[in-house]
């Protein structure tokens, strides 16, 4: 992958010259001091002394002098002990982070890392006819939050939603629908229907083991291509897909694919001959396995003994599917740490196989949420629905809104974009790993480290903007050196600091697969202009502060574009 240069390190490396050598040879020599007094940046000069012939402290001295005789941007520059020292004027620096955004706008912190590569990115796959719960939060916003950044990073991505289309489920879904079905509920309350089915399915099934014996002989029948069962099939699929997309739609989420479980019923046989080819397939009480004891796992299980194919062996089906067609650069699974164990075993066969990109599948590990108790009648082995989750964070939002701002337009659907940002920054903001606890009045608070923090900071910046009309032409021209004077101030040197680090927080979010980098750089920046804004006035008896309003639009478009990105809405007044 190609290096995401530091635009000030670059600086420096162009400006000093030394025979012999390019910006390219002195730009990794230059290292941040230990003690920041001495500078923001040092390039040592003890290696140049046999080359050049002349002691460090001398190549220093004379390095400083060639610097100091031409234009440049730093405000001290110091020969010290065989180091050159630089340190940059804080107000230049803000000044050019902020002509920077002037100009890019919600382009800012792109940088080509992808270089066109193909990232398939596995997420959401939900299970057809069971609930979207929860539980699923976490995989469906931190693939579309990843899908996202890696494009903007120039990465070509497809998203795959894996769907849990196969299994036994649907056997007893059948069956259940033909014993207690009723077409009229199915139409008018869909998957809530679909579910009580299921539901009521099991119940009966303690009681009537005879049931089981129906559904196994049901889910023969969809395998075996019964036109009836099929039928039935493509029902409950459609009916899941409706009610899922809907909640995808307010989460902003799309799919390349959806080419879930049974896509790769016909797509096993040429994989596991090829793994019997390899003899990696060994019998073991009936079934294949592949024995993995050598790597302290259990055996893959890939063909129960009755003859039917498992989730991992779909997986492998899918996994030869995604690099023949899409020839991945890397290919990721969002999927809980519940299922580690699956994922090792899975790359470890790929590996046993002798496929070079083997490697390149990662699973994306994530914690459990779990509820704050009393947040939902949650009687043990309820299903806490998503989209009613969202309902009630979007209704609670509105009861907020309403009372800081009874006069605001569009009341209802700036409180879509608070209530649903609200939770889908939750689910964002902590180190995926983490097991998470949600509770509304938790995420839902503004002040706190929440989306509507950062959705009510970037709509103080708007405000701030529009009271200047056309501001973005009023912003195009550079600052001139009386207006940069605005930009003094430790706030507004930090300010200027985080900004400047977007283009590196988003390589670090591709590299770690760790959304929460961003959430929490949000945070940062939202804080820092909160500081900034109570330092520097902006409107100073009417007149317009230029530099400290390029630094507030500087400020919204990070937020926005960084909002966008973690598919949360930016409203512009709440
Ligand atoms: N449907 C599965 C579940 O809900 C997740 C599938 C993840 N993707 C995969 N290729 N295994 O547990």
């Amino acid at each position: 992958m190609p290096e995401l240069k530091n635009a000030k390190k670059q600086l420096i490396a162009d400006l000093i010259r030394v025979e012999g050598m390019t910006a390219e040879d002195i730009y990794p020599l230059i290292a941040v001091p230990a003690d920041r007094k001495m500078g923001d940046y040092a390039f040592p000069c003890f290696r140049l002394a046999k080359v050049l012939r002349k002691a460090p402290a001398q190549i220093a001295e004379d390095l400083k002098a060639d610097v100091l005789s031409r234009p440049h941007p730093f405000q001290s520059v110091e020969a010290v002990n065989g180091y050159l020292n630089f340190k940059f004027d804080p107000k230049a620096g803000a000044a050019e982070v902020i002509a920077r955004i002037v100009a890019q706008k919600n382009r800012y912190g792109a940088f080509d890392l992808g270089e066109g590569r193909t990232v398939t990115i596995d997420y959401s796959s939900v299970n057809i006819a069971k609930p979207f719960h929860i539980g699923h939060l976490s995989s469906t916003v931190i693939g579309g939050a990843l899908y996202r950044i890696f494009k903007k990073m120039g990465f070509s991505v497809v998203g795959i939603n894996h769907l849990g289309d196969w299994g036994t489920q649907f056997g007893k879904l059948i069956v259940a629908y033909r014993n207690w079905g009723d077409d009229a509920d199915l139409a008018a309350r869909g998957i809530y229907a679909l579910n009580d089915l299921y539901v009521r399915y099991h119940r009966e099934a303690e009681a009537d083991p005879a049931l089981d014996d129906l559904a196994r002989a049901a889910f023969k029948s969809i395998e075996d291509n019964d036109p009836e069962a099929l039928k039935l099939f493509e029902m409950f699929k459609d009916i899941t897909l409706r009610a899922v997309r809907k909640v995808y739609d307010r989460l902003d989420i799309t799919f390349d694919s959806y080419n879930g479980e049974a896509f790769y019923n016909d797509k096993m046989e040429p994989v596991l001959r090829e793994l019997e080819q390899k003899g990696l397939l060994v019998l073991s009480d009936g079934a294949k396995v592949v024995d993995l004891k050598d790597y302290g796992m259990p055996p893959c299980l890939l063909v129960r003994s009755d003859g039917a194919t498992l989730y991992a062996t779909r997986d492998l089906a899918a996994a030869f599917y995604r690099k023949n067609t899409y020839d991945f650069y890397k290919n990721l699974y969002v999927v809980a740490y519940q299922q580690n164990l699956h994922f090792r075993q899975l790359f470890k066969v790929l590996e046993l196989m002798g496929m070079p990109w083997a490697k390149d599948c990662v699973h994306v590990a994530f914690g459990m949420v779990s509820l704050e108790e009393g947040t939902m009648s949650t009687r043990k082995g309820k299903v806490v629905w998503l989209n009613d989750v969202l309902n009630k964070a979007v209704e609670k939002s509105l009861a907020i809104i309403t009372e800081k701002n009874s006069a605001l337009p569009d009341k209802e659907r700036v409180a879509e974009q608070v209530g649903v940002g609200a939770v889908v920054f939750f689910a964002l903001s902590n180190n995926r790993i983490k097991d998470i606890v949600f509770g509304y009045d938790k995420v839902l608070n503004f002040d706190g480290e929440t989306g509507p923090y950062l959705q009510y900071t970037n709509a103080r910046c708007v405000s701030i903007l529009k009271r200047k009309e056309d501001y973005l032409d009023f912003l195009s021209a550079s600052l001139t050196e009386a207006e940069i004077e605005d930009l003094a101030g430790e706030e507004t040197a930090a300010l200027s600091a985080i900004l400047e680090n977007m283009p590196a927080v988003l390589a670090d979010v591709v590299e770690k697969y760790e959304p929460s980098l961003l959430s929490r750089y949000l945070i940062d920046v939202a804080q820092a202009f909160n500081r900034f804004y109570i330092a520097n006035r902006i409107f100073d008896q009417g007149v317009c502060s230029r530099a400290r309003l390029g630094m507030t639009y500087a400020v919204h478009t990070v937020l926005q574009e960084g909002l966008r990105l973690l598919g949360i809405g930016a409203p512009e007044e709440m």
